[in-house]
């Protein structure tokens, strides 16, 4: 199974997303590949926000040697499940997979935990605080847990 997780900037959000899932398929011994990208470049070969690695870290997780990378036409094909953070996230992957456009490898993250209700991951870039970016690793936490389970009893 192949993971991405993709926000605007790959910086925030995504690497999070990217470090919670890897520390939980880890956990539970799978055999899945996790990656993340960003739906821009504006932040491009640049480490996650020193926020995320220092509350990653607070919860055992190493973000540091992650780098922004811009989410291609390519990884529709290369992912099993594509994650997105909001609604324009998923705007903007259909727009850049352009022919590749696959409806059913991707979901909004927090689907997961509230099916339908395309709820957004917050985006903590705005507010620059450690609550906001503890509050983001909480709601991405359980929906990994949830993602986990899911897809364990697919396969
Ligand atoms: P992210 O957050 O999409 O969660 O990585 C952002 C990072 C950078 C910017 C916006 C959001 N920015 O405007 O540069």
């Amino acid at each position: 199974m192949k993971i991405l997780m993709v926000c605007l900037g790959n910086i925030c959000r995504s690497p999070l997303a990217e470090g919670v899932m890897q520390s939980l398929v880890d956990k539970y011994q799978l055999d899945w590949k996790v990656d993340s990208a960003g739906t821009s470049n504006w932040h491009e070969g640049e480490p996650p926000h020193r926020r995320s690695i220092k509350i990653a870290r607070n919860h055992g997780i190493d973000l540091s040697v992650q780098r922004s990378r811009p989410f291609t036409a390519e990884d529709m094909t290369e992912f099993d499940h594509i994650y997105v953070m909001d609604s324009q996230n998923y705007q903007d992957v259909k727009r850049i997979a352009g022919k590749l456009w696959n409806q059913d490898k991707v979901d909004l993250i927090l689907n997961a935990v509230t099916p339908g209700k395309n709820k957004a991951v917050p985006d903590p870039w705005y507010e620059d605080t450690d609550k906001a970016f503890e509050h983001v690793y909480q709601l991405l936490l359980d929906a990994c847990e949830q993602l986990i389970q899911q897809l364990n009893t697919q396969a």
